[in-house]
């Protein structure tokens, strides 16, 4: 087991090494278990994280909270609007001060070309770890529940088990690409072959493509890319199905709106999931719009696991927390 995680930044999901992630992965399931157990665990006392957000949230700032109390530390949850960042505090001003104050810095900040620059900056200036509770490029912490889901599902050797990472329509706004983004690079990496299936105006940024497939080959997996929701799911293990923005194509928020209503049909139906194996999981990792992207007989079936992933957040972060933080 890899240790030696002190100080470290989780801001992009490559930062940690494959046997870092499974180091992060062994502690999460302990914890979880000490969690069902009712054992205490408080490994990060009398310390305390700064979540920063510039977005709204439900889950991850519940279970970055509710993960700190539980190992014995308190969150000072901090928006931007209310705050002088609003009104010109620097992100190296931030790094330093913050760092000063706190022992970890968790920031939220999903504007496009705005976002990652902003944690990396911010980090640049920090003594103390700064985790990325997800930016315009990245998602680290969902995908990390999302691994530790599917091998809870599916067992540890995820070897020729299908992953389709899907587009899908949504109304409600247009969502960031760090969702896909982080799973093309994360998931190659303990075996599964991915097939991305997007229609041709939702691309993903192509250094991010690239490193997906380096990935894929360093570690003798599938990576594909099709346009075909339908062919996609063709006996798939995982179904990962979830909307993003053309933000590749347009940041126009009404343009981005007019290129998505084309593609109303690309929703998770149970006709669509019936193309997938039998026991094929559906995972989103919510907020989704429901009867949009998915319908109520997928997200509320048997066969989906969005419950655990969400849970699964709480674990995986506190195991990067107590790991990083101490
Ligand atoms: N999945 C996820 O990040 O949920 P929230 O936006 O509610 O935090």
């Amino acid at each position: 087991m890899i240790t030696g995680l002190r100080g470290r930044d989780l801001i992009a999901d490559l930062d940690f090494s494959k046997e870092e992630v499974e180091t992060v992965l062994d502690v999460a399931f302990d914890l979880k278990r000490k969690r069902a157990l009712g054992e205490p665990h408080p490994y990060l006392r009398d310390k305390v994280l700064a979540m920063l957000f510039f977005f709204s949230s439900t889950r991850t700032r519940g279970s970055f909270e509710a993960g700190m109390a539980q190992l014995g530390g308190h969150a000072a949850f901090i928006e931007s609007r209310t705050t002088q960042i609003s009104h010109g505090d620097t992100e190296k001003e931030l790094g330093e001060i913050f760092g000063r104050y706190f022992d970890g810095i968790a920031i939220r900040h999903v504007d496009w070309g705005i976002g990652n620059r902003y944690l990396n900056l911010v980090a640049g200036a920090s003594r103390v770890p700064v985790l990325n509770m997800q930016c315009d490029y990245y998602h680290p912490f969902q995908i990390l529940a999302d691994l530790m889901t599917i091998i809870e599902k599916k067992g540890r050797d995820l070897r020729r088990k299908k992953m389709v990472v899907s587009w899908a329509y949504a109304a409600s706004y247009l969502k960031p690409i760090s969702v896909p983004q982080s799973l093309i690079l994360q998931m190659p990496r303990f075996g599964l072959d991915v097939v991305l299936a997007h229609p041709p105006e939702f691309k993903l940024m192509p250094e991010i493509m690239e490193q997906a497939q380096e990935q894929a080959r360093k570690f003798g997996t599938g990576f594909e890319v099709v346009d075909d929701m339908e062919a996609a799911f063709k006996d798939a293990d995982v179904v990962y199905a979830k909307s993003w923005g053309p933000l590749l194509t347009t940041t126009d928020p009404e343009e981005g709106k007019h290129i998505q209503d084309k593609y109303k049909d690309w929703i998770t139906d149970e006709r669509k999931m019936a193309l997938a194996k039998e026991d094929a999981i559906y995972m989103h990792p919510l907020p989704a719009d429901r009867n949009i992207e998915v319908t109520d007989g997928v997200i509320d079936s048997a066969q989906s696991v969005v419950y655990d992933e969400a849970e699964n957040r709480l674990h995986v972060q506190k195991a990067v927390m107590a790991l990083t933080m101490r």
